[in-house]
C-alpha cells in the first residue's frame, strides 16, 4: 500500500533516504482511479532503458513509439552470429561467418547475482546460465613484466598468498604487530596465514600443492606430482601477476555470475516482442527534439524521407554524446551537461575455432586468462562445453588499446590478437582458428561508445539537467546511473523516468 502510494506521489518513497525505491510498475488500474487516460510517449532509442521504458509504460496502456536509428533494438546489447554484417564509422565491414550457435556478445556479456537484470530475464522469460568470471585454471601473461611463460591462476596465487604469508607470519613472529593487536589475535592470525598461504609450521613458504601439478593424483601408485620450480619472493612480485586477484572481489564482478543461454541479445528480444515490434520503427535518425508547451515534436529521417511525431512526452534514451549532437530547443544547460559526457572505447574479437583444443589440451572450462598485452582479457566460453566448436573472445580491452586495434582492418585485428594468443596457447590458437569478427563501440554508427566517463558520477551538479525533466523530455541510460556500462544501470534508469513520468500523468 506504502508503495503504491509513494509510486503515486502520496507517501514518501525510499529514494528520499537514498536507496533504490521499490518499483511499481504503472497499472491500468491507476487510471481509473484518478479518471484520467494514458498519454502517448516518443521514446528514442531502442537500447535497454528505451526498451524498458516502452515496456513498463506500456504496462499501463501508455501509446509508446519507439525510434531508433540502427536496425536492430538491442543498443549496445548485441550478439553477432553467422550472418550479422556491421560497417564501422572508418568503413570496414564484416559479415560474421560463425557457424549455428556460435556466438560473440559483443556487449554485455555478464551478469551479477545482484543486479536487476536477472529479475528482467526471470519476468521476460530468458533462460539463464552460469557465466564464468574467474577460474584457477586460466592463465596469467605479463609480457611486458619479463614473464616467458603463462602462469595457472591457482599456481600465481598460490605463489603470491604464500609469500604475502610468509612474510606477514615473520613480522608478526617478531613482534612487528604487537602495537596492532593482542597476544591472542596475533594467534589467530598465525593461524589463518597457515592455511591461506600453506606455510606449515615453519611459517615459511616452499611451494603447495595449490600451485597444481604436473602429473595428477589418479589410482593407488600414482600419488601426483606436484608443480615445481617455485620462484622467489622476488620474481613472484617482478612478474605482477598479484594486481589481477582483486577483480574477483569486486561487488559488480564476483562470480557467480550469469548469462542468458544462447546470447544477451535475449533480452532485448523478449523486451521488443513485449513492446511490440509495431511500435518500434527502425532506421529512423532523429533530426530534431521540439519540447512545446503541449506536447513534444520528434523529427527524423528514414528511408530517405524526413517524419515528424507529437506526443505528450518524450524519452530521450539515446547516448548523451549523440544526444548533444541533435538540434533541440532543451536549453543551454541540457547542452553543457550532454557535452560533459565523455564516451569511452571497448572493442572485442570473438574466434571460432574448429575444436575446443582449450578444454582438450588445457583442461580450461570457462573464464578469463589476464595478460598486460594490447589484448587485455582472452575470455574462454562458458557455454558449448564438449561441442565441437567453440568460441573465444580473443581480446577485450578498452581506451587508446581498443582505438589502436579498431584503426586496423578487420583482418590485421585478427592477425595481431592471434600473434599475442599464440604465445600464451601454442600454435593450435592460430591453426585451429575457423572465423573471426571484430566490434569497436566508439566505431559504431549512433552508438560512438561503449561506455560513459562523467566527473563527479550522475548525481553531480554538472549533470543536475539531465536528471529531471527538460519541459516535458525526460533522459534515461545507464550514463545517469551508479551502474554506468552496465543493463542494470538502464534498466534503473528507466524505472526512475517511468515513475516520475507515471506521477506526473496522474497528477
Ligand atoms: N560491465 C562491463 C564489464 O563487465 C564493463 O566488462
Amino acid at each position: 500500500m506504502l508503495a503504491t502510494m509513494g509510486a503515486m506521489g502520496l507517501a514518501p518513497t525510499a529514494e528520499a533516504a537514498g536507496r533504490e525505491p521499490a518499483f511499481r510498475a504503472p497499472r491500468t488500474g491507476d487510471f481509473t482511479l484518478r479518471g484520467r487516460g494514458a498519454a502517448k510517449v516518443v521514446v528514442v532509442g531502442a537500447g535497454i532503458a528505451g526498451l524498458t521504458c516502452a515496456y513498463e509504460l506500456g504496462k499501463a496502456g501508455y501509446d509508446c513509439t519507439v525510434l531508433e536509428a540502427r536496425d536492430r533494438t538491442g543498443g549496445r546489447n548485441f550478439t553477432v552470429r553467422g550472418g550479422d554484417s556491421t560497417v564501422d564509422l572508418y568503413g570496414n565491414r564484416q559479415t560474421a561467418r560463425f557457424s549455428d550457435g556460435q556466438y560473440l556478445n559483443a556487449g554485455p556479456a555478464r551478469i551479477p547475482q545482484w543486479m536487476i537484470t536477472l529479475d528482467y530475464c526471470r519476468e521476460l522469460g530468458v533462460p539463464i546460465e552460469v557465466f564464468t568470471n574467474s577460474n584457477a585454471s586460466a592463465y596469467i601473461y605479463n609480457e611486458k613484466a619479463g614473464m616467458t611463460a603463462p602462469v595457472r591462476y591457482r599456481t600465481a596465487k598460490a605463489d603470491t598468498y604464500g609469500y604475502v604469508s610468509e612474510l606477514l607470519a615473520k613480522a608478526t613472529s617478531k613482534g612487528a604487530l604487537d602495537g596492532e593487536i593482542n597476544a591472542e589475535d596475533r594467534e589467530r592470525l598465525l593461524e589463518f596465514l597457515k592455511s591461506f598461504g600453506d606455510i606449515g609450521s615453519k611459517l615459511t613458504y616452499t611451494g603447495s600443492e595449490h600451485r597444481g601439478f604436473t602429473v595428477d593424483p589418479a589410482a593407488a601408485g600414482t600419488p601426483g606430482v606436484e608443480l615445481g620450480s617455485v620462484p622467489t619472493v622476488s620474481e613472484v612480485f617482478a612478474s605482477g601477476v598479484g594486481r589481477y586477484f582483486s577483480f574477483e572481489f569486486g561487488y559488480d564482478q564476483a562470480m557467480l555470475m550469469f548469462q542468458p543461454v544462447g546470447g544477451m541479445d535475449r533480452i532485448p528480444a523478449a523486451l521488443t516482442r513485449a513492446v511490440g515490434g509495431h511500435r518500434i520503427r527502425t532506421g529512423a535518425v532523429v533530426q530534431k527534439i521540439t519540447d512545446k508547451a503541449r506536447g513534444v515534436t520528434v523529427t527524423y529521417s528514414q528511408d530517405g524521407r524526413t517524419r515528424s511525431i507529437d506526443a505528450d512526452y518524450c524519452v530521450a534514451a539515446l547516448p548523451p554524446h549523440i544526444l548533444a549532437k541533435i538540434p533541440h530547443n532543451l536549453g543551454a544547460a541540457v547542452q553543457t551537461a550532454l557535452e560533459a559526457v565523455r564516451p569511452s572505447s571497448a572493442g572485442k574479437i570473438g574466434l571460432e575455432y574448429r575444436s575446443r583444443w582449450w578444454e582438450t589440451d588445457h583442461r580450461i572450462y570457462g573464464g578469463i586468462t589476464e595478460t598486460d598485452m594490447d589484448l587485455s582479457h582472452i575470455w574462454y566460453p562458458s557455454y558449448g562445453f564438449h561441442e565441437r566448436r567453440g568460441l573465444i573472445v580473443g581480446y577485450y580491452n578498452t581506451g587508446t588499446n581498443a582505438d589502436s586495434y579498431a584503426l586496423l582492418s578487420p583482418a590485421e585485428r585478427e592477425k595481431r590478437a592471434v600473434a599475442q594468443g599464440v604465445k600464451i596457447h601454442g600454435d593450435r590458437y592460430r591453426t585451429e582458428l575457423a572465423s573471426s569478427f571484430s566490434h569497436h563501440w566508439r566505431q559504431t554508427p549512433h552508438l560512438e561508445g561503449a561506455w560513459h566517463s562523467m566527473s563527479g558520477g550522475p548525481d553531480a551538479p554538472a549533470y543536475a539537467p539531465l536528471n529531471q525533466a527538460a519541459g516535458r523530455v525526460y533522459f534515461a541510460g545507464d550514463y545517469l546511473s551508479y551502474a554506468d556500462a552496465w543493463q542494470h544501470g538502464a534498466f534503473t534508469s528507466a524505472r526512475k523516468v517511468v515513475t516520475t513520468l507515471h506521477q506526473r500523468v496522474l497528477a
